[in-house]
């Protein structure tokens, strides 16, 4: 059995899909019953319940051979270590108390660093740290860069306001990776017998982005061939993520993670190797999750 939680999401949805697919027996968790009804009809066994219940988690992780963690993330939360915090401690308590002995992470590129990178450092660099302390249990870091999903989730600003912004220099090429590479690679972990201890995995995407270029593939994506990125300053890059119902504390992680990738902070430091490089490109992205110019009009 394996057990994937975060199933509903952009991630886990792909992981439990393509295990399905392989014939795998799995275990969905997530927190809406009806959106883990759909995983049911295609076979999924599932598990409704908060992360933070540590005692809901260890009997959904309960019998599976590995199981596939992550951090639910909330922008709208006042307190986002505090809440971290809570649903990590509860998901190293559900481990132990479960008895799984192998666990893949999602984490994310430059959970080695303690400080500066906004939700990396508070969320994912932390959650590394407290799973390190189980003991007698195999974890495997998965740490992918940003997700190319994350640049389509500013379309409403780009509607609202005719440009595409965030907190991240123009020209600073920082490597983007596809959910579904990301997916793969979580599968490949999950299936693997061949890692052991705390093995650390990082995936760089098919290539770096900039911002001014990710922007030019999505303006020629949705029929706007001119449309311009702009580096928001900081103060009005807060204000247009609390309108997007950030609270002030994520809204200022958010533009500090900017700041960490306009400073080249957020590097593997062995670079990129074919090891670490998948093969989806922002193009095929855009082209499989956004209608064609004539189809929208
Ligand atoms: N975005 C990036 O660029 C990036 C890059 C590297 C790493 N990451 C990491 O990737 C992770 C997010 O992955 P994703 O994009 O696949 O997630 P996602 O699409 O936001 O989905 C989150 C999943 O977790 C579930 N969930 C949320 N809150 C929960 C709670 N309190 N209790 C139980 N389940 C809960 C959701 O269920 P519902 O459907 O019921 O809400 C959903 O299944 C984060 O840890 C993030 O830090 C992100």
């Amino acid at each position: 059995m394996i057990a994937v939680m975060g199933a509903t999401g952009q991630v886990g949805r792909q992981i439990v899909e393509s295990l399905l697919a392989q014939g795998r027996p799995v275990r969905a968790i997530g927190r809406n019953p009806k959106a883990l009804a759909e995983l049911a009809e295609a076979g999924a066994e599932i598990a409704a319940g908060d992360a933070g219940d540590a005692g809901f988690l260890a009997e959904a992780f309960r019998g599976a051979d590995v199981v596939h963690t992550l951090q639910p993330y909330n922008p709208a939360s006042s307190d986002f270590r505090g809440e971290q915090a809570r649903l990590g401690e509860a998901i190293v308590t559900a481990v132990q108390k479960s008895g799984v002995r192998r666990v893949v992470v999602l984490s994310s590129l430059g959970a080695d660093l303690p400080e500066g990178t906004g939700f990396i450092a508070a969320s994912l660099h932390a959650q590394e740290q407290r799973l390190g302390r189980l003991t007698g249990v195999d974890l495997l870091l998965l740490r992918p860069t940003l997700f190319l999903e994350s640049i389509l989730a500013g379309l409403p600003f780009v509607e609202a306001m005719g440009v595409n912004a965030d907190a991240v220099d123009p020209d600073v090429p920082v490597p983007m990776i596809a959910t579904k590479d990301v997916a793969a690679a979580a599968v490949d972990a999950l299936l693997s017998d061949e890692w052991h201890g705390v093995e650390v995995r990082e995936l760089l995407g098919a290539r770096d982005y900039t911002y001014s270029e990710a922007t030019r593939i999505l303006g020629a994506a949705i029929g706007r061939p001119d449309l311009q990125y702009v580096r928001l300053p900081d103060e009005d890059m807060i204000g247009a993520l609390m309108e997007a119902g950030f609270s002030p504390d994520t809204a200022a992680l958010h533009v500090e993670m900017g700041r960490a990738l306009s400073n080249g902070i957020i590097v593997r430091p062995g670079g990129r190797t074919p090891a670490n490089t998948t093969p989806t490109r922002f193009e095929d992205v855009v082209s499989e999750l956004l209608p064609t110019p004539s189809e929208a009009s």
